[in-house]
């Protein structure tokens, strides 16, 4: 029989952490011989707005169905047009079209900055679980920057780490707001770290997809207006649209990279022409402004939020659990590293061994654990999205009803969120076992955690 070799660089490369995930709960999932468990499990683990795409971009979409021509490279004009006055409109930024690539979603086009950027790659930890892959497929000299307790990026820390590096140029890569921890850098802080990237000659990949989910939008800043000389920054409409599925992301070029956008065209034609024309034209309706998509921001932030503060208050009142409080996404960080050493006595010695504790029956409650986020294997944080509901319902109810005061928000959760507010007990309860020494059966054998 033919044998196929798989070249060696794809051979050293690990599955990403979402589709590893995703193979192991499937899996679990078929495996689980408990009836009660046919409803899946309480799924923590997907970063996935629930929402349903806004109606305008659907009805786009179908109205441009037979749009058949390849696109230009960088985006359809239009497009552009419309991501240039958005971006005037939400972020107070004037952006030339000329200086706006469209692509498959920002992940692809990150990818494809690191691509074009020498450099040493600084990741801040922890981080969104889709850039390390790419940053070793490409073979990029990286260095971690461990966030500390205030899970934000030290402006010293940042110089210390650059000056120890030789590269003439370094690319920091930014996620504001943060995924996991669903925190945001406010303009002082950006401002801070820009001071040390001039200084130090440090670019700055901006990944805002998170953006338009700002709670309170009005504190939300692009490094693009604070570094706009040395800031790419990325967005879609993917999170803030709930419309991962179409595939469309964009980047803005810093001012005057003129050459550098040339270098980009190249690479953008070579690897996949343009980005699909129906797509493009629907974009144009998610882009422009309008009252429709200007509601559903604000519907869907205010939800995000509701769930937001209900998962943070149920998840802190849990002994020793240390929880960031989420200025925007849908995901924040659990630190449960109070636990490690019953962690360690139950023979959970790892992240992932936590991860696949709380997947078993009787907990059947998916997370993202720590070394998934760029952390150590030993370090019992997991990042938890609070996003399992279903969004077109939820969406209605908080048009017909808005809850108002703390009790009316938290009766909200529990009506349209059970099994957020079911999984959080589940996983209080798995830690107040273990506590007590309660994960062990009656013959002393470790019922629960998976060896
Ligand atoms: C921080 C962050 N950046 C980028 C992406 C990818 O977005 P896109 O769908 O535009 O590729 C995600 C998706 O989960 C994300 O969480």
């Amino acid at each position: 029989m033919l044998k196929f070799v798989v070249d060696q660089q794809v051979e050293d490369i690990e599955m990403p952490e979402n589709l590893k995930l995703n193979t192991f709960l499937q899996e679990f999932h078929s495996d689980c011989p408990h009836p009660e468990c046919n409803f899946g499990f309480y799924g923590f683990a997907f970063g996935q707005s629930p929402f349903p795409v806004p109606k305008l971009i659907q009805e786009a979409l179908v109205k441009n169905v037979d749009k058949g021509a390849y696109a230009a490279v960088p985006g359809i004009p239009e497009l552009r047009s419309a991501i240039s006055k958005y971006n005037k409109h939400y972020f107070e930024m004037d952006i030339a079209p000329e200086r706006i690539y469209v692509g498959p979603g920002t992940k692809e086009l990150i990818f494809n900055l690191l691509e074009i950027l020498h450099g040493t790659v600084i990741l801040p930890t922890p981080a969104w679980l889709g850039y390390l892959p790419q940053i070793r497929f490409l073979k990029k000299n990286y260095h971690m920057l461990p966030t500390r307790a205030n899970k934000k990026i030290s402006p010293n820390d940042l110089r210390k780490l650059a000056l120890r590096l030789q590269d003439r140029q370094k690319i920091l890569i930014l996620n504001n707001p943060n995924n996991p921890t669903g925190l945001l850098y406010d303009r002082l802080e950006l401002e801070e770290i820009a001071d040390v990237c001039k200084e130090q000659n440090i670019i700055v990949i901006s990944d805002e997809i998170y953006a338009l989910t700002t709670y309170d939008f009005s504190k939300f800043v692009s490094m693009g207006k604070i570094y706009p000389e040395g800031t790419f920054v990325t967005n879609g409409l993917s999170k803030s649209h709930a419309a991962g599925g179409y595939r469309l992301g964009y980047v803005i070029f810093p001012q005057h990279a003129i050459d550098l956008r040339t270098q980009f065209k190249k690479i953008l034609a070579t690897e996949y022409t343009a980005v699909s024309t129906p797509i493009q034209y629907a974009a144009v309706a998610g882009f422009e402004i309008s009252k429709e998509i200007d509601e559903y921001f604000e519907v869907t932030r205010n939800i995000h939020q509701i769930m937001g503060e209900y998962t943070f208050h149920a998840l802190t009142s849990i002994e020793g659990v240390k929880v960031t409080k989420p200025d925007a996404t849908f995901y924040l960080l659990a630190d449960f590293n109070a636990y490690a050493t019953d962690l360690q006595k139950a023979h959970i010695t790892t992240s992932q061994k936590l991860s696949e504790s709380l997947i078993v029956h009787p907990y059947h409650t998916a997370i993202v654990g720590g070394d998934s986020l760029v952390l150590e294997r030993t370090d019992f944080s997991a990042r938890i999205a609070y996003v399992d509901y279903d969004g077109a319902k939820v969406y209605q109810n908080y048009l017909d009803n808005k809850p108002k005061s703390y009790a009316e928000k938290i009766e909200f959760v529990k009506k349209n969120a059970p099994k957020v507010v079911a999984g959080i007990d589940m996983i209080a309860d798995f830690f107040g076992k273990l506590r007590k020494d309660m994960l062990y059966d009656a013959e002393g054998k470790n019922s629960l955690a998976v060896p």
